[in-house]
């Protein structure tokens, strides 16, 4: 069976799809269509992501690859890039994740949560009368304002953070040796974040705000140069944003779509973090994650070869059997849960805390203050790429 990660069947039903999968050709297979190994059973694709030293995230040199063939000017975008901790592997990898991590601490993100229960009380304050688009309106609002919360960014200035998390993502798209784009505008925005968050963290120093940034800065201490420190703001806006914005818009969609769940989860609240889970698993953003070979080695029984791309396909581990039983039922109160939407082992996602307090937050607040959520026209189907799932408007009906 030819494998399509973007195929429409892989998307509206990855249980059946996946296992069929499975069936024919085993746990990791190749893709002529991907160009890539597809690891597909959970056990393989955690091992996967366990085994960073023959499966690498290193992206520098396909990164200087594509650096060669555009301006001179580029370099700054690589640089940039050289210091998001996702793209790289140990040591350099640990010595960047270690102060970033070191801030994500159980009581910093206690005070987030404070800021995440304003920022969505003061987001739905502002919804329109009888409806609204929970894509455009809340989901893409929440996680841009609480990543501008925790890097310390006054009020006035978060609504930028929308538009910047945009050009992000076409700056690590220009990333990809086939993107032909237009270098001047991506440029443009290295410029401006550089600059941006060079300032942020200069005031940092001078007069800590007790942010986020605030415990990054300072446990930095040396260790990061201060292009490597705006690389940290720049990955966590981009990691944090749309990623949110995805897990929560997937949860409302099937909230829309099945009336039943939605009731059944007003009758639950307390059981707000088991079904946070179970979007995950089934809705979060991260559906395949790409990885190099660095070695010659074998898995489940083939042959992967240096220099060979491979893919971690998360929707297909979180949907095996042999882990999750009816692994296509959404079951809000699924226990154990072990989906690996947020990843697993060196590169595990440090913002999953976060993601799912903010996703947790939105959905209770939203049913609490509507008691009639329905879809204003039919949800639009989701649109998917290898990668990730793309975005969709949600009209909704709501009143109180
Ligand atoms: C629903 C929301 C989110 C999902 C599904 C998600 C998912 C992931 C996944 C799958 C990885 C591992 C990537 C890999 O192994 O190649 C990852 C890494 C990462 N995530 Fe998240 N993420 C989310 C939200 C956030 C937030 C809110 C932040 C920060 C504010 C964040 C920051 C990071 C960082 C810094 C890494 C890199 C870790 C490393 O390379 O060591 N993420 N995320």
């Amino acid at each position: 069976m030819e494998i399509d990660l973007e195929c429409r069947e892989s998307v509206d039903d990855p249980a059946g799809y996946f296992a069929r999968a499975r069936e024919a050709g085993g746990g990791v297979q190749w893709s002529e269509r991907h160009r890539a190994w597809l690891l597909l059973s959970h056990e393989q694709v955690e091992a996967g992501f366990k085994d960073w030293e023959r499966l690498s995230s290193d992206k520098m040199d396909s990164f200087e690859r594509v650096a060669r063939r555009r301006s001179e000017a580029f370099n700054k975008v690589v640089e940039l890039l050289s210091g998001w901790m996702n793209f790289r592997d140990p040591p350099v990898h640990d010595r960047l994740r270690e102060p970033v991590r070191r801030a994500f601490t159980p009581r910093a993100l206690e005070s987030l949560e404070q800021d995440v229960e304003e920022i969505v009380a003061a987001t739905l304050d502002a919804f329109p009368e009888d409806g609204a688009d929970l894509m455009g309106d809340y989901a893409r609002i929440v996680p841009a304002l609480v990543i501008a919360a925790m890097l310390g960014v006054e009020p006035g200035e978060r609504y930028r953070f929308q538009r910047w998390s945009d050009d992000l993502a076409h700056l690590v798209f220009s990333m990809n040796p086939a993107d032909e784009t237009d270098e001047q505008p991506i440029l443009w925005s290295t410029g401006e974040f550089t600059e941006f968050f060079s300032e942020r963290i200069e005031q940092e120093r001078r007069h800590p705000t007790g942010s986020l940034l605030t415990t990054i800065v300072e446990q930095s201490g040396n260790e990061l140069s201060p292009l490597e420190l705006v690389g940290a703001c720049t990955l966590l806006l981009f990691g944090g944003h749309e990623t949110t914005t995805i897990l929560m818009s997937n949860a409302f969609a099937i909230l829309l779509e099945q009336p039943d769940l939605q009731a059944w989860l007003r009758e639950h609240p307390e059981a707000d973090r088991s079904a946070v889970e179970e979007f995950a698993r089934v809705g979060g953003p991260a559906r395949a994650l790409p990885r190099k070979v660095t070695v010659d080695h074998e898995r489940a029984g083939q042959q992967l070869r240096k220099g060979q791309n491979a893919y971690l396909c998360v929707a297909a581990a979180n949907h095996d059997p042999a882990l999750f039983r009816e692994p296509g039922a959404i079951d809000l109160e699924r226990d154990p849960n072990p989906h690996l939407g947020f990843g697993w082992g060196l590169h595990y996602c440090l913002g999953g805390t976060l993601a799912r307090i903010e996703t947790r937050i939105a959905i209770r607040r939203l049913l609490e203050r509507y008691g009639t959520i329905e879809p204003a026209i039919p949800v639009p189907r989701v649109r998917a790429s290898s990668m990730g799932f793309g975005r969709r408007p949600l009209a909704a009906r709501l009143s109180r």
